[in-house]
């Protein structure tokens, strides 16, 4: 039998990049339209040879992405961007780049569109990020009404920005941050985190459960975390100890104005109004389950990339 093409968008990035593996080990020709080709070749090998092929393509334009798009029987969207940059406005991606896909797979007539967004997508939301990603969904619906959207909550993995970033801050800073708005629930915003490769493989299997055509999942590991309970893990697995000191949003938010002016800040405004809310799926949301996955645990992945962060780590140290 022919293999399928299914052509991955931001197939270098953090999820990308385990999407394409799901893919090709399912036995998929994968076709990974990226911006830079030459950052991308370290996919290929996650197939046999030839089976991962990558070709340029800007969410920004219209031929690139048709091209992209062409004779594939389906089509995945892993882009995002996380701050503005120039050109990549969080409307020229989220919104006007997500349809555009949605347009071209249809035009090109692919069966089945898995498009990655996140949980809290609302197109209503005081953040500007969060009402971009609402709206792009909005538009990937009318576009491609059998489209199947991934809403994930904070995705962990080796390449991960959550438990990577909480411990390189728990490795230099005295004290950790918790932010409230009063002292008493500072630390308490619940999140679900998911296992990157559980969210690749929800991937593949939508691609394959005609159950998926149309419908909207959220992804959730197996537990909830307060942030709080997340240093706590980050400390436990890295061997040290914090004092974790309770931080208003509203003095947090004039530190994170000012951290914008950086090239790659590490704290926005975005992020802290996600940090105001709980992000968990929905009690009544279709799951990993639904997918036929068992979501892994933090712990039994994390000790493995935060290894690095351990205290008295030594590199070449043995045992
Ligand atoms: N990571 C999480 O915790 C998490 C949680 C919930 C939802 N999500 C969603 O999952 C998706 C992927 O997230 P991620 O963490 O994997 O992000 P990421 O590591 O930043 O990857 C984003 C990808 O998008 C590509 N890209 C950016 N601008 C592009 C453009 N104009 N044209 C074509 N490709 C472009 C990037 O490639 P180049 O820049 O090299 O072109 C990269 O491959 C996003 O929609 C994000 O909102 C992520």
């Amino acid at each position: 039998m022919e293999q399928r093409i299914v052509t991955v968008f931001g197939g270098s990035g953090f999820i990308g990049r385990y999407v394409v593996r799901a893919l090709a080990a399912a036995g998929d020709a994968v076709r990974v339209a990226v911006r830079h080709p030459d950052a991308a070749h370290f996919l290929r090998p996650m197939g046999d040879v030839g089976q991962v092929a990558i070709m340029q393509a800007n969410l920004r334009d219209d031929a690139s992405v048709a091209r992209a798009v062409a004779g594939a029987a389906a089509v995945v969207n892993a882009v995002g961007a996380y701050v503005e940059a120039g050109a990549q406005t969080y409307a020229a991606i989220h919104v006007e780049g997500y349809g555009r896909v949605a347009r071209a797979a249809r035009a090109a007539g692919a069966e089945r569109l898995v498009h990655i967004s996140g949980i809290g997508a609302n197109p209503a939301s005081r953040s500007a990020y969060i009402r971009s990603k609402g709206e792009g969904e909005a538009l990937v619906r009318r576009e491609f009404p059998a489209a199947t959207i991934l809403r994930p909550s904070a995705v962990f993995g080796p390449e991960d920005a959550l438990f990577n970033q909480l411990a390189a801050v728990a490795r230099l800073a005295p004290v950790l941050p918790i932010f409230g708005h009063t002292p008493a629930d500072a630390g308490t915003t619940r999140v679900q985190p998911v296992y990157v490769g559980n969210v690749a493989q929800a991937v593949a299997n939508a691609l394959d459960d005609p159950a998926a055509r149309g419908a909207i999942y959220e992804l959730g590991g197996p537990k909830a975390y307060t942030y709080r309970e997340l240093w706590q893990l980050v400390l436990k697995v890295t061997g040290r100890r914090r004092l974790m000191v309770p931080i208003p949003f509203a003095l947090a938010r004039v530190q994170a104005a000012l951290l914008e002016l950086l090239p790659n800040p590490p704290l926005t405004r975005d992020q802290l109004t996600l940090l105001e809310t709980d992000n968990l799926p929905a009690p009544s949301a279709r799951g990993l389950a639904d997918l036929g996955i068992v979501p892994t645990p933090a712990e039994a992945v994390i000790p493995r990339y935060l290894d690095r962060f351990r205290r008295r780590y030594r590199i070449g140290a043995v045992g």
